[in-house]
This record gives C-alpha cells, structure tokens and sequence, in this order.
C-alpha cells in the first residue's frame, strides 16, 4: 500500500523547521514515549531547534540515529554520536539512555548493526523517522545501489557524498570513507517518514525521490511506496515539483 505523501511548503529552512516540528510534536504529545528516527546533516537542524523552543517534555522519548561514521576517533565533533548529542539530545532533553546512535568502535560490525536494528523493533520500531536526501538521492547513508530489502550495515561512502561532506571538515581527506548505516528497510519500517529539504540544490533530488521512477539507483524514491510520508521544503527545494496542493 502507499499513499501521496503530504507536502508541507515553508518560506525559508527556518520555517521547514517549524513545519517539520509540528508533525514530530503531534506524535511526542499522543504518546510521550514516541519513538524517533534521528537524522544528522543540515537539512533538519532547524527541526531540532524548533523543537527545543517547544519547551515539550521529550524525557520519554526515545531516538534512534540513521547512520554513523566509521575511522573517527571517539568524541570527535563530526561524529554523528557528538552531532546527535549536541543538536538534539542535550537541546531537546532527552534522556541520553534512550538515544542509541550506531557504534562504530566495536570489533564486530555486523553483530552490532544487527543488534541495533533489533533493538528499534524491541522499542516498537519508529513513530517518525526523521530524513534529509542526499544529493544523489541516498537515504542515511544508503547509497545509489542500495538494496531496498538492507538492514543496518557497514557501507562504502560514495564520492559524491564524501565530496557533499567535506564542508563539516578540515580537509576533504579527513572524510571517513565507510560508515554504519541503518538499512532501506530499516527505514521504511517506520509508520511515518518526514523528510526534509531546502535549498535549490536540493531541487533535483527532491523531484526524482517524489516523481522518478522507484529504483535502487535513488534510494530516496522509496519514499513513493510508504504509505505515510510528510515531505517538508521550501521553495527552493520545491522549485522543480511545479504547482503544488499543500497541506
Ligand atoms: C548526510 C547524512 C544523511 C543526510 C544527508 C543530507 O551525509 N548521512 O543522513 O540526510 O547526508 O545532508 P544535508 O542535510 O546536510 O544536505
């Protein structure tokens, strides 16, 4: 089954942010021990801040991150655990217990990938995941490729992204050039996905996950087959969508 996803338009990232939080606030205020799929990157940074100004108690909540570097040392500030930390658990006050970000520093990776994604079915799986789009249309960091049927996983980073993140770092070489990443199917476990986009370069990622064909090739174009999907932008983001029916 899937249904249209909604799409909601702001004026400016700062308004897809408060847009976006009021979908995340609805389900934390029906039930105050949500569950809640955590992206890093830009894209929903002024969700986080919208959500911190809310003053909603978030104490019960419970997060789950997308994705995580691997190779940076512990505490390093582009981790996404040091993200995660600092953009959302600490803002929002969330008990650090219930925030679980893949581990990147274990000897067994697909032990672990394989207990995280147990440990999101043992919470009850996602209320809402939380979702930017990568340029060339990845999810987490699932990239062009990526088997709709994946779970939690190591993967390679492509170029593009590496390419794409190396404005978070010093030096483009210092981008890691693996990660652990929650899986298209992960994912699309949630019972809601709200993805968020804003900016003009964002444009064409947008048209192709909400009106391209479905295909590995764009992971984010899974999207089309959820049936509970709010897409969040603004009129950059949506420059190539033409008119839109929004609500
Ligand atoms: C990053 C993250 C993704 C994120 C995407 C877009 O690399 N792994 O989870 O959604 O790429 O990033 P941004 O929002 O900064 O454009």
């Amino acid at each position: 089954m899937s249904g249209s996803p909604r799409i909601l338009l702001g004026t400016d990232a700062d308004d897809t942010g408060r847009l976006a939080a009021g979908v995340v606030l609805g389900t934390v205020r029906a039930n105050p021990a949500a569950v809640l799929g955590l992206a890093t990157g830009s894209s929903p940074l002024p969700l986080y801040a919208a959500l911190a100004a809310a003053g909603t108690d978030f104490s019960r909540v419970s997060g789950f991150a997308l994705d995580e570097y691997l190779g940076l040392p512990d505490g390093h500030p582009q981790s996404y655990a040091e993200v995660i930390r600092t953009a959302v658990t600490e803002p929002l006050g969330m008990d650090p217990h219930l925030v679980h970000v893949p581990d990147p520093h274990g000897m067994d990776h697909a032990a672990h990938a394989a207990d995280y994604d147990a440990a999101i079915a043992a919470a009850g799986g996602a209320d809402v995941q939380i979702l930017g789009v990568g340029s060339n249309g990845h999810i987490g960091f699932n990239e062009p490729g990526s088997a709709f049927d994946s779970r939690t996983r190591v993967v390679p980073l492509a170029e593009r992204t590496r390419q794409d993140n190396a404005r978070f770092f010093e030096s483009p070489d210092q981008v890691p050039v693996e990660c652990l990443t929650q899986g298209i199917a992960t994912i699309f476990g949630a019972r809601h996905l709200l993805l968020i986009a804003h900016g003009e370069h964002k444009a064409r990622a947008v048209l192709r996950a909400l009106r391209g064909p479905v295909t590995e090739d764009f992971p984010a174009s899974i999207i089309q087959r959820h049936p509970h999907v709010t897409v969040v932008l603004d009129a950059g983001a949506a420059s190539l969508l033409g008119d839109l029916a929004c609500g």
